[in-house]
């Protein structure tokens, strides 16, 4: 047997193999049972032949191991390349959106009353002349009443100027005690300009009990001012006239960017208004059947888009609708 050849082609058909398939097909060739090496052995009667080809199975064998191995690498490594992930390419972002300012401000308002115990609820934007002007002791002739002023849909029927209907709705469908709150939108035949826009929104509060006064009404909206602009804020207040309240209020707050010093914000006066308030006029009372003698209320209405401008320095109130993200991802 010609050991020399046998090897020589066996070595170089192990290192030519480019696939563990093809080694493998060396390896059963020149190594397996059938292979001409491993009948030889079978045959080997002599010391001297026995280790010459035992010697050269080792060698084959290793060869065969060593191959095995190289391949092997080669095919993890190839793996790796192509399969490898580049952990430090940024991840695709995530847009999440968050609520509307005007939103965020309403739910804030709903929370401080909510805490004191108020019930939040929703009046209709499309009201009738009876709960929106005649219950709230607003006469035919009353200015608001003009089509300038209010957007009328058809006869009596309205887009409600105010959130003020809400406290008939509410006092006309259960008796006292009544403690609400009512947010919503609003329309008016209002120009558009910086701080007038044709809807806005507005937070409607009413409370009716026994024996509730002035003092109830100073103390809710110390309250909500200082959950709205700060723990340093104080309320004022000054006579004012509407129809459905008596005495009339405007409520301010002091300036929460100069602390009442004065400033742009403030207009130099210290003092911020907040919105309108008074004591509920024993006609209003009377109008959905409540006794006048029994119980007294106060109520207040406030715009919530103000607010929104105050606490945020917003200049012009057609920013909160124009829906550039620039502006509102800001909240
Ligand atoms: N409805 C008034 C407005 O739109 C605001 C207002 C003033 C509401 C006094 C009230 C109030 O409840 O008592 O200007």
């Amino acid at each position: 047997m010609d050991v020399q050849g046998l090897e020589n082609e066996a070595q170089s058909a192990i290192a030519g193999a480019s696939t563990l398939d093809e080694l493998d097909g060396a390896r059963v060739r020149y190594l397996g049972r059938k292979s001409a090496l491993k009948k030889a052995l079978r045959e080997v009667r002599d010391p001297e032949s026995g280790r010459v080809l035992n010697t050269l199975r080792e060698a084959l064998e290793r060869a065969v191991e060593d191959k095995q191995t190289v391949l092997e690498n080669a095919e993890l490594h190839r793996r790796l390349v192509d399969e490898q992930a580049d952990v430090t390419i940024p991840g695709e972002r995530v847009l999440r959106g968050h609520y509307h300012l005007i939103t965020q401000i309403r739910r804030e308002v709903e929370d401080v009353f909510l805490g004191l115990g108020y019930r939040v609820v929703d009046g209709d934007e499309v009201e009738d002349t009876w709960h929106l002007f005649d219950a709230l002791n607003m006469p035919p002739g009353h200015v608001t009443r003009s089509p300038l002023h209010t957007l009328f849909l058809n006869g009596d029927v309205v887009l409600r100027t105010e959130t003020s209907a809400s406290q008939i709705r509410v006092m006309e469908s259960r008796p006292p005690p009544v403690y609400i709150v009512s947010l919503g939108r609003v329309y008016r035949r209002d120009t558009v300009d910086a701080t007038h826009m044709p809807t806005f929104h507005q937070v409607e509060g009413l409370a009716v009990d026994r024996g509730i006064t002035l003092a109830d009404l100073k103390g809710t909206l110390l309250h909500l001012a200082r959950a709205l602009f700060g723990e340093q804020r104080e309320v004022r207040f000054a006579t004012d006239y509407f129809p459905f309240t008596e005495p009339s209020l405007q409520a301010a707050v002091s300036c929460f960017l100069c602390d009442g010093a004065g400033c742009p914000v403030c207009k130099h006066t210290g003092w911020i208004e907040m919105g309108g308030s008074g004591v509920v006029d024993p006609n209003v009372l009377r109008n959905v059947g409540y006794d006048s003698e029994e119980v007294s209320g106060f109520a207040f209405g406030l715009g919530l888009e103000r607010i929104a401008m105050l606490r945020h320095g917003v200049p012009d109130m057609r920013m909160f609708w124009e829906n550039d993200l620039r502006f509102l991802g800001q909240f």
